[in-house]
């Protein structure tokens, strides 16, 4: 398959709880030093102190491949549906080449390999309007600020560089933790959507959230090198 010849010795250690391989909750060895590329391309990225949102390389896709597939996380996202290496490949391939979808790789300073990803979709020319999506991949690293300063960083660029005037997302309304990222981010509450999602075997809420450019202050983001690399 297309993951195991491309990252075949390269993927990630996969533990899981119970010493089973393969988790919904998968944890990765970081033992290792992280490719130069990695280091490289985080040097040259947006960052702000303590992460950097900039591509996803090759050696990430492993990792996103099983986030893509965890069971958990979809629970509180969108409806589950298994996704097979064909299916991830074609996305890539077509996220790679579309003008309206902008996938960012989230790292720490660091700790180079991947800990999340955010995507930026339904970008609309007329109404300069967008979508924002983000994921922080293990529960390990949820909780310490790092997706609000990705938010952060992702909302920069969609002012400051996409020129849009409007960015929103929709969260489940008994989501605190995700809510509260989104807020301290910048975000407001428009509203509620009742029982506008079925998502783990219940019609649940969804808040819609949304930040403007007028009411956007900048976060203080950097562009030179990475002291030190990691
Ligand atoms: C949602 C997500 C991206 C947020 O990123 P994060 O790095 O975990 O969030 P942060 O640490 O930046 O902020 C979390 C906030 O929630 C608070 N929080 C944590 N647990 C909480 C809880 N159980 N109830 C209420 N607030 C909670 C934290 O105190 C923090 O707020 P504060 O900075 O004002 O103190 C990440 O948790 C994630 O990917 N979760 C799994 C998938 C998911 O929920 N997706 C939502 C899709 S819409």
């Amino acid at each position: 398959m297309w993951l195991a010849a491309r990252e075949r010795g390269k993927l990630p250690v996969i533990y899981a709880k119970g010493g089973h391989t393969l988790s919904a909750e998968p944890t990765f060895d970081t033992t290792t030093a992280p490719p130069i590329m990695m280091t490289t391309i985080a040097a040259l990225s947006r960052r702000d102190a303590r992460i950097t949102i900039g591509p996803v390389l090759p050696d990430d896709m492993g990792t996103l491949y099983l986030w893509f597939n965890d069971v958990d996380a979809a629970k509180l996202d969108f409806p589950y549906v298994p996704v097979d290496g064909i299916a991830f490949k074609a996305w890539v391939e077509k996220q790679a080449r579309s003008d309206g979808e902008y996938l960012f790789a989230i790292r720490t300073l660091h700790e180079l390999p991947l800990i999340g990803y955010g995507l930026i979709r339904n970008v609309h020319p007329i109404h300069r309007s967008a979508e924002i999506g983000i994921r922080i991949g293990r529960e390990a690293d949820r909780g310490k600020g790092y997706g609000t300063s990705a938010l952060r960083l992702m909302t920069d660029y969609v002012f400051d560089t996409l020129n849009l005037n409007r960015l929103s997302l929709s969260v489940r309304t008994d989501n605190p933790r995700a809510i509260a990222a989104y807020e301290r981010a910048g975000f407001i509450t428009e509203g509620v959507l009742r029982q506008a999602n079925y998502l783990n075997g219940a019609f649940v809420d969804m808040t819609i959230m949304s930040v403007l450019k007028s009411e956007w202050r900048p976060c203080t983001c950097q562009t030179a090198a990475v002291q030190g690399g990691h």
